[in-house]
């Protein structure tokens, strides 16, 4: 299966951005980290076919997980994009960043289409400014991981797969 790990405005700054907030890893870093993550996961799904368990409902038994990468700082470019991913990807993973908080579009985006999106930040978003605590996005999502840095980018990709395995 394919997902799309979408990062929105100033994600892109990882590593210097607000480093007591955010941490000093990159954003490039930050995708190495899941995507050998997600390479894991196909190898412990393999090994399970090997065993000779039962496939899951995906789209085939055991199939590889693939993450594919994008960050924009552009509002109109993250609809878009949200728009053309059902057409190549089975999920999204994403972090709306300052978007989260306001921006009615992106989450009609997410309305629109049907493919499970997972909201996910980096920091407890619930546990910082009053405005932040507040995700437009929430309710369109089909679940959300957030306050563990780039572990919430991985409980995201098992949450993810498992919407899409239908576990
Ligand atoms: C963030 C939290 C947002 O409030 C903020 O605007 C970000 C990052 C996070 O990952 O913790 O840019 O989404």
């Amino acid at each position: 299966m394919k997902l799309l790990v979408l990062n929105g405005p100033n994600l892109n700054l990882l590593g210097t951005r607000e480093p007591k907030i955010y941490g000093t890893m990159t954003l490039d870093a930050l995708q190495r980290e899941v995507a050998e993550y997600a390479l894991e996961l196909s190898e412990r799904r393999a090994a399970r076919a090997d065993e000779g368990a039962e496939p899951d409902k995906g789209d085939g038994p055991f199939c590889q997980v693939e993450l594919f990468f994008y960050q924009s700082n552009h509002e109109g470019i993250l609809v878009d994009t949200i728009q053309n991913a059902q057409r190549n990807y089975q999920g999204i993973i994403y972090n709306p960043a300052a978007h989260t908080h306001y921006s009615i579009a992106l989450r009609d985006a997410i309305a629109a289409i049907s493919i499970p999106v997972i909201e996910v930040h980096l920091t407890d978003i619930t546990a910082r400014e009053p405005f932040r605590a507040t995700s437009v996005m929430a309710d369109v999502c089909a679940g959300r991981c957030l306050g563990k840095g780039v572990e919430s980018y991985k409980e995201a990709v098992d949450l993810l797969v498992g919407i899409i395995d239908g576990r």
